[in-house]
């Protein structure tokens, strides 16, 4: 197939995929005790520290000139996303200064994604499906925000990051495109976009059973 039936094809895969990520609203876990926006947005930290390091990385490595310039945008906005966050904590009383997000080295997801090796595979697994995960974990992390009457933090996400997070989805989209041509680039995407949807889906349910955390926001 076309490399546009391709990223269509993995588009509406991914899709349905994601909507089993949508927590079910009667497992909402009531909102107590640990699970509040600053705590969340300490797993926020530790997402965007990954993903800069991860696009940073690729962006090393990469010889063609497009993803290069895609992997550059998406490690400064992940940066960005990192400074913007670090600040509304210390607005929150939390002083990011004292807290290393990458002491423990990285968690499952962005280990699988160090793995990958080709353009194709790291482009459908780190942009293009990651990304697509964030939007749906922002939205979750947003209406959670509302709901606890944090309004700034909700603009945080929803005026600035979420906009950033959509434009990295859009870069791994475009770049599919142009590298998923042949059978076995298109296998190789369609692994590592299923493999990328596997671990979110398992830590997501490590989460919620071990702190009862499914509004974690991505990026
Ligand atoms: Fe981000
Ligand atoms: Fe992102």
């Amino acid at each position: 197939m076309t490399s546009e039936e391709f990223v269509a094809a993995l588009d509406a895969e991914n899709q349905a995929r994601l909507r089993a990520l949508e927590p079910d609203a009667t497992l909402t876990p009531e909102v107590k005790g640990p699970l509040n926006v600053p705590n969340l947005l300490k797993v926020a930290l530790r997402n965007e520290a990954e993903a800069t390091l991860i696009a940073a990385r690729w962006l090393a490595a990469s010889d063609d000139i497009k993803l290069m310039l895609a992997l550059a945008r998406q490690a400064a906005d992940e940066a960005k996303h990192y400074e913007l966050i670090a600040k509304r904590l210390g607005q929150l009383g939390f002083d990011a200064d004292t807290f290393d997000p990458l002491a423990g080295g990285f968690g499952p997801l962005s280990k699988y994604l160090e793995s990958l090796t080709s353009s194709v595979e790291r482009v459908a697994a780190g942009q293009f499906t990651r990304e697509a995960i964030a939007i749906v974990k922002n939205r979750q992390f947003i209406e959670f925000c509302e709901r606890v009457g944090d309004k700034e933090t909700a603009a945080l996400y929803r005026d600035i990051i979420e906009p950033d997070e959509r434009h990295h989805h859009e870069l791994g989209r475009r770049t599919l495109l142009r590298l998923a041509t042949t059978p076995e680039a298109q296998a190789a995407a369609q692994r590592a976009a299923r493999r990328t949807l596997e671990l979110a889906d398992e830590l997501q349910k490590k989460a919620l059973a071990t702190a009862g955390i499914h509004h974690a926001p991505g990026c």
